[in-house]
């Protein structure tokens, strides 16, 4: 038994392996059911009482030794398959990672933003779930007022005398500006809105504003009509003319629409503005008194201009869109359109 154990010990050590196939044949050699060592075990059974310390040490740590160098034998061929493996090659071009872009909304929602901030407007922002108050009746909507019909509005709560609403203008944003800010006021409101409109290629039930609101002593028509002719040249080119048709809105008095001279016919008449030569871009007029009153603001002493426009619009009108629901649908190809728009 001691030759059979030196033997082994001796073969262990010269023990090759090509292939972690042949490492396992050596394994089932040596230690598998009718391996050599394993039949040591067996004979171990019938040697000599005296004997059977030395020899039981000896085939403890031949059966350490063996299993020792099984493994070893199997890490270095599974190793020797990785490095035979067919190298990367570097110079392969790389998997572009796709590059995301800012939404032409929100792209255009910042260049409004940033030509008022430069006019001394602050940003003010308010929360999309209002309350009637602040949607409607602080700014001297009638109570009978069909936007105040669920078919205008969603409604969040009904029954209620100051029911929860889904906002319909950020002009909501200027009343709790109002509230809360020291006079002079001089704000742009941008924010998403919510009406309950039937979907097509001009509305959609939800769509984005920037509104503002400047109220001062001494505020004039005039001043207002220089804000956005002033805007108008910023965002359109310094070509650009602004008209002002009358319009109604009930926090406004006087109250007019924008309309900017045709940017794609330079006012000449083409299928954008219909022929006319003119776009609207957005609703304005002079705070009505009613509203600066129902802010704690003494209309006696102040006065004030109010506009607001569509995002969505002016991109419309930026980009020659013609359907608005494209802003909506995140398809990619329309968005990746706009990839290099980002640094306006
Ligand atoms: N709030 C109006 C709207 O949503 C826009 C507007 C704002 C008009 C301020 C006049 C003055 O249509």
């Amino acid at each position: 038994m001691k030759e059979s154990i030196e033997r082994i010990f001796k073969e262990l050590a010269e023990l090759k392996a090509a292939s972690q196939a042949e490492a396992e044949q050596a394994r089932v050699r040596f230690l598998g059911k009718k391996g050599e060592i394993t039949a040591l075990m067996e004979q171990f059974r019938s040697v000599a009482p005296e004997l059977k310390r030395e020899y039981g040490q000896k085939l403890n740590e031949l059966k350490k030794a063996a299993q020792q160098r099984i493994d070893e034998l199997k890490n270095s061929a599974a190793e020797a398959v990785v490095a035979a493996a067919p190298k990367e090659d570097l110079s392969m071009p790389g998997d572009a990672i796709p590059q995301g872009s800012r939404h032409p909304v929100s792209i255009v929602r910042q260049e409004i933003v940033d030509i008022f901030r430069k006019f001394g407007y602050d940003v003010a922002e308010g929360p999309e779930i209002e309350d009637d108050y602040h949607v409607f009746e602080a700014l001297n909507f009638p109570p009978n007022h069909p936007a105040r019909e669920m078919q205008d509005t969603f409604f969040v709560s009904t029954g209620h005398p100051n029911p929860l609403l889904l906002r319909t203008h950020t002009s909501s944003v200027q009343v709790r500006t109002m509230e809360s800010q020291d006079l002079p006021i001089r704000v742009i409101c941008p924010g998403r809105v919510f009406r309950n409109e039937a979907i097509s290629a001009r509305a959609h039930c939800i769509f984005h504003q920037v509104e503002g609101l400047y109220i001062d002593k001494d505020v004039t028509f005039a001043d207002l009509k220089q804000a956005i002719l002033l805007f108008a040249r910023e965002m359109f080119g310094p070509d650009t003319q602004i008209r002002m048709r009358p319009s109604y809105f009930p926090f406004t008095e006087p109250s007019a629409e924008v309309d900017v001279s045709c940017n794609i016919c330079k006012g000449k008449g083409c299928n954008i503005c219909k022929g006319t030569g003119w776009l609207e871009i957005m609703g304005c007029g002079m705070v009505d008194p009613n509203v600066l009153k129902a802010s704690g603001i003494d209309p006696s002493k102040y006065s004030g201009f109010a506009f607001g426009m569509g995002v969505e619009r002016i991109a419309m009108l930026k980009w020659q869109v013609n359907d608005l629901r494209h802003y909506f649908e995140n398809d990619m190809r329309f968005l990746g359109e706009f990839a290099t728009a980002t640094e306006v």
